[in-house]
């Protein structure tokens, strides 16, 4: 017997994409730092695929935009490019082509029925500022980067209502200073604190100017990707190691995006290991001021955790926070295909309740969800409709668990998959395919997959028959 989950009234159904994954270079007068890492290493890019094209959605994203609409799609997300909107990176005057084009998307999007949610940062800092300034490390660039955040609010803002200061800071973290996935490739620890520290100040400082310039009637949030830990057993050292981990990974711009404060505890333990960001009063007061409307979670996989395996003292030279804890991979867990993720759905319902009992039931939506595929989703030779049962059954499992959560009080008002047509995806090139629509790279045909029919007939309904 199936069971109807019916939604809230006016739930987000859609899909979510940013700017550098699907334009392609076409007039972009500034290259984003990873444009310009393909430029000088293509070798490290999955089959040497590059941004330049992307899919083409700089091209075609009238054609784009209606097969969103066929496949019901009542909301989406993507993002405006700071390295093409801004003409003077210093001064901050405006492209006059991209603003052409930025203006022609949001209003394709509405007039097909679509609501346009815009995000200002997708891993995507102009690399000029990398090599002026040494990016993110230096305050000068959250004040360029809360320039152009403003010129945005101020030209869009009357059309576009739901804004987004930052896609996954924690990855720009990672990425670019702890692991060596993300161009500048710096690899120390106390870096990448400082980092972490001033995106949250950019952002802050983006919700500043927001409250100055934006329609009244516009909102603004961050989106966190939200990777609960679930340490390896009672034990105290397991328990500790999680609680770190969680400390470290979500709460450090959960708490400060939504409270206004860093963890204190976060602080001390950074304190007494000598690896604290700077800050000033007049700086936390406005991260205190400034905090979000709502919330955009990016889920994909859960964080198994464990005690370290040495102890502190024999660790390697350089400080990195993940000297507390250890992940693993648990046996038996069923796998997300080829990318080595753990498929756990629940974990949905474990975020709804957390953002609900700690963080005020801030109202939020899931940003992104996904199933990379590979094997199964090759980019050649896509002549039919791709029969992705496996990404139907992916959906439905996390979808209830997102419906449980609002059963019980959590405040969700949507979910969207990542991604709706294929996109370009950094290192990852097209190596992993995630839309309801399917792209051949060569010929950019876009179909769409079985996927994008069954979300348009749960769009339809607003309700999942499971
Ligand atoms: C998300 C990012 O975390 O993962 C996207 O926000 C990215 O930008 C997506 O494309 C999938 O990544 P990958 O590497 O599996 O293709």
């Amino acid at each position: 017997m199936t069971e109807k989950l019916k939604f809230p009234k006016d739930f987000w159904w859609g899909a979510a994409t940013s700017g550098p994954q699907t334009e392609g270079r076409f007039n972009k007068k500034h290259a984003n730092v990873f444009d310009y890492w393909y430029e000088i290493k293509p070798e490290l890019f999955h089959n040497q695929v590059g941004p330049d094209t992307a899919s083409n959605f700089y091209n075609s994203y009238k054609e784009d935009i209606k097969l969103m609409k066929e496949i019901g799609l009542n909301s989406v997300r993507t993002s405006i490019q700071w390295s093409r909107l801004i003409d003077d990176l210093e001064t901050g005057s405006v492209d006059a082509d991209a603003l052409r084009f930025y203006n022609d998307v949001i209003d394709e999007f509405i007039k097909n029925g679509i609501r346009p949610i815009m995000n200002l940062h997708h891993f995507d800092l102009p690399v000029e500022l990398l090599r002026q300034y040494g990016g993110w490390e230096n305050k000068h660039v959250t004040d360029l980067y809360a320039k152009f955040a403003k010129t945005c609010f101020e030209l869009f803002s009357d059309r576009v209502k739901d804004w987004f200061t930052f896609n996954e800071p924690m990855v720009i973290v990672e990425g670019g200073y702890l692991y060596d996935f993300h161009y500048p490739q710096i690899i120390d620890g106390k870096k990448a604190v400082q980092v972490a520290y001033n995106l949250q100040l950019a952002s802050s400082k983006a919700i500043a100017e927001f409250r100055k310039v934006a329609a009244k009637d516009a909102k603004i949030g961050i989106i966190l990707n939200l990777t609960p830990p679930y340490p390896a057993s009672d034990e105290s050292e397991d328990l500790k190691a999680s609680h770190i981990a969680n400390l470290w990974k979500n709460r450090l711009f959960m708490d400060a995006s939504v409270h206004g404060e860093f963890p204190a505890e976060l602080v001390d333990l950074l304190t007494s290991e000598d690896a604290i960001w700077t800050s000033t009063p007049e700086e936390l007061a406005l991260i205190k001021a400034n905090t979000i409307d709502y919330l955009g979670v990016n889920f994909y996989h859960p964080d198994r955790v464990s005690r370290p395996e040495f102890s502190t003292n024999s660790l390697a030279v350089d400080w990195m926070p993940d000297k507390f804890w250890k992940e693993y991979h648990m046996p038996g867990r069923r796998m997300n295909h080829d990318k080595g993720w753990e498929i756990y759905p629940k974990a949905m319902y474990d975020i709804a309740m957390d953002v609900k009992e700690n963080y005020k039931n801030i109202p939020w939506f899931v940003s992104e969800n996904g199933m990379g595929v590979s094997r199964e989703e090759r980019w050649m030779g896509e002549d039919g409709v791709i029969q992705d049962d496996y990404r139907i059954t992916f959906i439905k499992e996390h979808l209830y668990w997102v419906h449980k959560g609002i059963e019980e009080g959590s405040n969700c008002f949507g979910y969207h998959l990542w991604t709706p047509i294929d996109c370009w995806s950094w290192l990852n090139s097209y190596r992993n395919r995630y839309g309801f629509i399917s792209n051949n790279i060569h010929t950019q045909v876009k179909t769409i997959k079985k996927s994008g029919h069954f979300i348009k007939t749960v769009a339809e309904a607003n309700a999942l028959d499971i």
